[in-house]
């Protein structure tokens, strides 16, 4: 496993729970984590997790500004294991898709894809629009990973936090990161 730092951001999409998971997960590993949450985000995180932002203050955390590109992943001159996108809302999947780097999440997003990097998007939406398949469709051909919030059924869950793992777990391993989340399909044979 690579021990590059993470970077991890939270835009302001509904299922903010599949952010915190992962936050969770990658900080008990106690590997560096940038963290970046948008500002909807964190209205979000109030409303569906009640938790304030002093939950995300861990050691080996390292919280960025959304507003301001004078951070290390904002270049791709600093080395990183990857970028996780969760939960990624449509206005911050289009951004990237355009190569509008208005902000740190689409900056950071935009160096990953040019560096050839692991960026693994969670967008949640529903129905979708032509523009958000294209978009998805876009930024696949670019390189990055969708991973839809689309929980499975197969593990037989039996909490939220037991579905939010269905696809949280498919995150790391996509980005080659060895955190075992959540129950793996064995089979009937
Ligand atoms: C309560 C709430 C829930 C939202 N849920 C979604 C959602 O599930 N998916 C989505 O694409 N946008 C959703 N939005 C809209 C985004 O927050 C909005 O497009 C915003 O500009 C995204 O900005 P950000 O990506 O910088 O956080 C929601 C907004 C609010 C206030």
């Amino acid at each position: 496993m690579s021990e590059l730092p993470v970077v991890l951001a939270i835009s302001g999409a509904s299922g903010a729970i599949y952010g915190k998971e992962i936050f969770d997960r990658l900080a008990e590993t106690g590997r560096k984590l940038h963290l970046v949450i948008t500002p909807t985000a964190e209205q979000i995180i109030k409303d569906e997790l009640d938790i304030g932002m002093e939950y995300f203050r861990r050691e080996g955390v390292v919280r960025h500004d959304n507003s301001r590109f004078d951070s290390p992943i904002a270049s791709g001159s600093y080395p990183t294991a990857g970028m996780i996108i969760a939960p990624c809302s449509m206005g911050c999947l289009g951004r990237i898709a355009a190569g509008v780097s208005s902000d740190l999440v689409g900056r950071a997003a935009d160096v990953h894809l040019k560096e050839g990097r692991g960026l693994a998007l969670v967008p949640r939406e529903t129905p979708l629009s032509a523009i958000h398949i294209e978009n998805m469709l876009r930024l696949k051909r670019a390189g990055a990973v969708i991973l839809p919030a689309m929980p499975a059924f197969y593990g037989k869950p039996q909490s939220v936090i037991d579905l939010v793992q269905t696809v949280t777990g498919r995150v790391f391993d996509n980005l080659g990161i060895n955190i075992n989340s959540g129950p793996r399909y064995k089979g009937n044979v």
